[in-house]
């Protein structure tokens, strides 16, 4: 039984009389995903006549309940909108559209195309589409409230219902509600048409396109609760006792006044915790009011980041003695508070936030949302330490916090990437005036009662940091929107200029954000001794998985050509402030580059987690700044996951840009992509996820495990050992543990024993020359064994293995099972940089949904069965079309095959 319905089911049974049934008497929520129509284009009718412009009158309106004012808004056209469109027409004759199921992205399915932007993924995303899909609706919902929730849809979402134009919502990132009622008929077939049209540049990632997250149809009594209509929240929590306290707004959509009694029962568990006291209403017709009551609980299951206890509120409204409303509140019972000298904390305890952020792509998968994507993600970070999520740089879907409530994840929830100045031509800047105050409200009112949410961004790197006057306006009133819906969290930003921590910004958010602000912690609370400061993104390291390069000869002459120029001369090297230094010929061992902005070749980026852009930390400084500055609550490293668009330093465009002040270092930038652009750049995806796009760990996973998780004996060896073309010449050899000092062996013998010093989290052996065989690393801490591991010279690739996430799956075309496919020698050793092209097979009621291999150069496309491994690795991506065993088979040329059975239960 699909969850939700189990769970009023289970709730009325404990709540309701036997007699009511669910569908006369409360709320249905219909999941109405499967079976639309699809087509790209706009018939010729449309001519023009649906641009955003043309039809802003008719589509603000649909969202009065967001603004505090609704008297501001244009009065909606007198006529019929779009029906000269045959699309609109419930008649129309969608049977030869492509027939499909949502979340769809439509423009994950390509083709990659060289002459697109790699800044959005070599992906065209942008043009009018079509969704159509019939949906009968039973006579007994006549006289109920019909509405349509969309929970994203990118973007510029029109609906119409019955061919009459019903509303829309620009903002892709936004979840809305439009209200079927007036044109739906109960007892018929109805049709509801969509129209998206997704502006070109409007985007600095890849922003997706389509219905790319689930879609409701909810129907209820004329007396309900509103829309995203509970806030609960804690205003005291102790361990002895907790205080509950639920507002909850009333709509009657009746035309006649009318007293409703309203009741929440608290849930634990599933079972009666306890009641909050009951109100009555008066309630206007065509009007709604607010209930609000409290309770104190004793002894609650406080929330945490390691017990993840939710509770559930069951509000009921009664009218005439009838229970006509049952909702239900999933919350938790937390206190949290951010301070200006102490970091975050969680229920009275310091909590860092060892947080990432990530786009909203899922990889191959897209932009369509899926949970099991979405939780393999988080707990793929959570492997590594995370206990932080920043949503950057938009609202996500609702799912991901509810799958951070459950599994203990605090999320900096975001709101904009922009605000009146835009990054991207046809970005959101193009709607801030007319709708930041009902995409902010509708963020806040839908997640307001997670637990996982601790705060609110207004915006990340918004141009107006740079203006002390028309910035912290627009802070402070975004801020004042955030108090006004969510009295309980504070408000922040991430900030990339300097400025702003000064120039009165800081002042318009509760945390102060600061992005990769260098040494700016300290001044900052010099400065700002009252304002809490948080890391609100950091890092922005790059490194492709598995590749790892050295200097060829001839950079190590024009290294030393320079070295000799910057010795005789008393001008800065030309390599900026960083004097080379210089190698000889009896020092084969000076082979990695260690200049940040270096370490590329292929347009892949070395492994030895060294480089990132000018603007970049590396991660270790990052933990130093950190530990030196416990006042500041943590950090959001960029990225999580690699993500498709922005591939930094391999970008041919101009977005970055943006993330220089400093007209030199802009003017260097500028030259160097310039330089970049005269060749064809492949790359599609970034190079900042400390996982690639396909999942797969890179290096730097164990870096950030090592310190994340100090108490999880682990040690992780980077290279590779696979270099036959490096025979005597210099590998070096890094070490990321949890331990504190660890002894190196190379075929036996040790290459000696290192320790940690204060603020140092990788253990280098920069001189190690190759020979085949086993690198054996073994890890100490506080003089103890902890941890061991073994890296083997790989010989030929001669099999193939797969491996699953999960082997048993639910049956339902939703949920996955990840596919490893590895390529291995006669010994079962990973062959590193194997790159054999496989064929993927699926018998049995299953389907490939996608296959990826996280190289960001890869022009392949996703829906491919035949791919490609890189560096070893290769992903299938697999659902049960049904019950049953479905078996996946791999083959290449000159390998043993290998089979995998998942099965659809
Ligand atoms: C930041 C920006 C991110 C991303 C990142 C790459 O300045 O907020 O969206 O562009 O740079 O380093």
């Amino acid at each position: 039984m699909n969850t939700i319905v189990h769970r009023i089911l289970v709730a009325l049974f404990l709540v309701l009389p036997a007699a009511l049934s669910v569908a006369e008497q409360t709320r249905e929520r219909i999941s109405i995903n499967d079976g639309w129509r699809f087509q790209k284009g706009d018939p010729t009718e449309v001519a023009g006549s649906l641009d955003y412009l043309k039809i802003r009158d008719w589509v603000l309106p649909s969202s009065a309940a967001f603004l505090k004012d609704p008297t501001v808004l244009p009065k909606r056209p007198e006529g019929s909108l779009g029906a000269n469109v045959p699309f609109t027409r419930p008649g129309f004759d969608d049977s030869v559209w492509r027939k499909l199921d949502l979340p769809h992205d439509w423009a994950i399915e390509g083709p990659f195309k060289q002459e697109y932007k790699g800044k959005t993924g070599k992906l065209n995303y942008s043009g009018p589409v079509w969704y159509r899909k019939h949906v009968t609706l039973p006579g007994s919902d006549q006289g109920r409230r019909i509405y349509l929730d969309i929970d994203g849809a990118m973007s510029y979402a029109t609906v119409w219902c019955n061919g009459e134009f019903v509303g829309g919502w620009p903002y892709g990132y936004s979840s809305f509600r439009l209200d079927l009622t007036p044109y739906a008929k109960p007892g018929s077939d109805n049709v509801l048409s969509i129209r998206l049209d997704n502006p070109d540049n409007s985007s600095r990632w890849y922003p997706g396109s389509g219905i790319y997250r689930n879609v409701w149809l909810v129907k209820t009594h004329a007396v309900h609760v509103g829309q995203w209509g509970t806030a609960i929240t804690t205003p005291d929590v102790s361990v002895g006792a907790a205080t509950v306290a639920a507002k909850v707004t009333i709509e009657n959509q009746g035309t006649t006044p009318t007293q409703a009694l309203v009741k929440t029962k608290l849930l634990f568990a599933g079972k009666p915790v306890t009641d909050l006291p009951a109100q009555t209403l008066q309630l206007p017709a065509n009007g709604s009011a607010l209930a609000a009551a409290e309770v104190t609980l004793p002894k609650p299951q406080l929330w945490d980041t390691t017990t993840s206890n939710l509770y559930t509120a069951v509000t009921t409204v009664e009218v005439g003695g009838k229970v006509v409303d049952l909702y239900e509140t999933v919350f938790g019972i937390r206190s949290i508070a951010f301070t200006a000298d102490n970091g975050f904390l969680l229920n009275g305890k310091r909590v860092q936030l060892n947080g990432v952020c990530n786009h909203h792509d899922l990889g191959a998968l897209g932009t369509a949302f899926n949970t099991r994507a979405a939780q393999r993600q988080l707990e793929i970070l959570k492997e590594m330490g995370v206990n932080a999520l920043r949503t950057s740089h938009n609202p996500p879907a609702p799912e991901l916090l509810d799958l951070c409530d459950a599994m203990g994840i605090l999320v900096m929830d975001e709101a904009y990437d922009c605000w009146k100045e835009g990054k991207a031509k046809s970005g959101y800047n193009l709607l801030f005036d007319d709708w930041n105050e009902q995409d902010m409200r509708a963020l806040l009112r839908r997640d307001r009662n997670h637990p996982s949410v601790v705060m609110w961004s207004i915006g990340n790197e918004v141009k107006e940091l740079r203006d002390a006057v028309v910035g912290p306006a627009i802070g402070a009133r975004l801020t004042a929107i955030a108090h006004e819906e969510d009295p309980t969290r504070p408000t922040t930003l991430g900030s990339n200029k300097p400025d702003a921590s000064y120039n009165g910004i800081q002042k318009s958010v509760d945390v102060m954000g600061q992005n990769y602000q260098r040494g700016g912690y300290a001044e900052f609370h010099e400065k700002n001794p009252t304002i809490p400061l948080v890391g609100s993104e950091t890092s922005s390291a790059v490194s492709s998985r598995g590749e790892y390069f050295f200097q060829t000869p001839e950079q190590v002459a024009d290294q030393n050509a320079l070295a000799s120029e910057a010795e005789q001369s008393d001008k800065p090297s030309k390599r900026g402030k960083q004097a080379p230094k210089k190698l000889t010929q009896t020092q084969p061992f000076e082979v990695i580059s260690s200049v940040k902005t270096e370490g590329r070749a292929d347009f892949q980026i070395s492994s030895y987690d060294l480089y990132g852009p000018a603007w970049a930390i590396i991660p270790d400084h990052d933990f130093a700044m950190l530990e030196k500055n416990p006042h500041v609550a943590g950090q959001f490293v960029w990225t999580g996951f690699d993500y498709l668009g922005e591939p930094t330093p391999y970008n041919a465009d101009s977005t970055n840009l943006l993330n220089f002040t400093d007209p030199e270092e802009r003017a260097k930038m500028a030259k160097e992509m310039k330089e970049l652009g005269e060749l064809p750049v492949p790359s599609r995806s970034s190079y900042f996820g400390i996982m690639d796009l396909a999942g797969f760990k890179k290096d730097r996973f164990y870096l950030y495990q090592a310190y994340w998780r100090p108490d999880f004996p682990m040690v992780h060896v980077l290279p590779h050992w696979t270099w036959p073309e490096r025979v005597g010449q210099g590998v070096p050899v890094f070490l990321y543990t949890s331990g504190d000092e660890a002894e190196l062996f190379l075929n036996g013998k040790s290459l000696g024993r290192k320790k940690k010093a204060q603020y140092e989290y990788r253990l280098r052996w920069d001189d190690v020359i190759y020979a085949p065989g086993e690198l054996k690393a073994v890890a100490y801490k506080n003089g103890k064994e902890w941890a061991t591991e073994v890296v083997k010279t790989a010989g030929p690739a001669i099999a193939l293995t797969l491996e699953v996430d999960r082997s048993l799956i639910a049956a339902d075309r939703k949920d996955l099972s990840f596919v490893t496919a590895t390529i291995r020698d006669e010994n079962g050793t990973e062959v590193p940089r194997s790159k054999n092209l496989l064929a993927l097979n699926v018998t049995g009621p299953g389907e490939i949904v996608a296959t990826d291999n996280g190289d960001a150069t890869s022009h392949a496309s996703f829906q491919s069965p035949n791919i490609k491994a890189y560096n070893g690795l290769a992903l299938a991506i697999i659902r049960a079309t049904g019950p049953g065993k479905i078996s996946v088979t791999a083959k290449a040329e000159g390998l043993k095959d290998a089979r995998v059975v998942i099965t659809g239960q």
